[in-house]
């Protein structure tokens, strides 16, 4: 039996997205949200459209009944967030999707973090948890169109093999390619990858994604 996905920040554009592909995947996949009724009501939503059961619960409970818990909340908060679940996510791996970015006069920018990225920001509020990064590139509304082909590439960084390959099973679970890219100190070059795609998406008015080519 594959381990049950839990999203803190299930009831927005990502969580939403990606909850969708999992369920429809044959995953356990658990909503969060700060408030148990948005929860609730995010899980049946969402359970109507992917055509599987979705729970949904309070972010707290998320932590403590799902393996493998992703992040996908704005940074601004969020290690907040977190300091209460540290506890039941211990020993678990977390992946975050978290891009610290906002625009500035129209054009994306990343914020300075003093850990590096935000996923390193996490992996030190969550000591005793295993942090990835991944799934920063796919956008909400790819995700969230179900007959669309995800035809792309996820970079996916963590320190143990383990949960690298655990992170490429996710990838491919929603219709991406994940490419193992290296260690969790590389995640500030990944979240930036999402700057990128937002200017030149907005730019060409297009909804592209990454392809790395020359892949064995
Ligand atoms: N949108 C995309 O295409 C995309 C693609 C890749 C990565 N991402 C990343 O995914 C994250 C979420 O983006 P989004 O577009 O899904 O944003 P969003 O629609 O605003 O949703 C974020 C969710 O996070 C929760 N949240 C907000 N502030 C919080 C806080 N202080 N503490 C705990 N939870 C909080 C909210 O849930 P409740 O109010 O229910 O608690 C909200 O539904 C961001 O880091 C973004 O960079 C987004």
């Amino acid at each position: 039996v594959s381990a049950a996905i839990g999203i803190i920040g299930g009831t927005g554009r990502e969580g939403r997205g990606l909850a969708l592909r999992w369920a429809r995947a044959g995953r356990r996949v658990i909503v969060g949200s700060r408030d148990p009724e948005r929860a609730r009501q995010t899980a049946d939503e969402l359970s109507q459209l992917a055509g599987a059961t979705i729970e949904g619960a309070v972010n707290g409970e998320v932590a403590a009944s799902a393996e493998v818990v992703v992040l996908a909340t704005p940074f601004d908060g969020l290690l907040d967030a977190l300091g209460p679940m540290a506890t039941a996510l211990a020993g678990k791996l977390v992946v975050s999707a978290v891009v610290p970015m906002r625009f500035v006069d129209g054009r994306p920018a990343i914020d300075e973090i003093a850990e590096g990225s935000a996923a390193e920001a996490v992996a030190a509020a969550l000591p005793d948890s295993r942090v990835g990064a991944a799934l920063h590139t796919v956008s909400a509304r790819s995700l969230s169109r179900l007959d669309h082909d995800l035809d792309e590439d996820v970079a996916v960084v963590a320190d143990d093999d383990a949960d690298r390959e655990a992170i490429l099973q996710l990838c491919s679970e929603i219709g991406a390619r994940g490419v193992a890219a290296g260690p969790l100190s590389l995640a500030h070059y990944v979240e930036c990858q999402t700057a990128v795609l937002a200017s030149l998406n907005k730019l060409n008015r297009s909804q592209a994604g990454l392809r790395f080519t020359g892949l064995p």
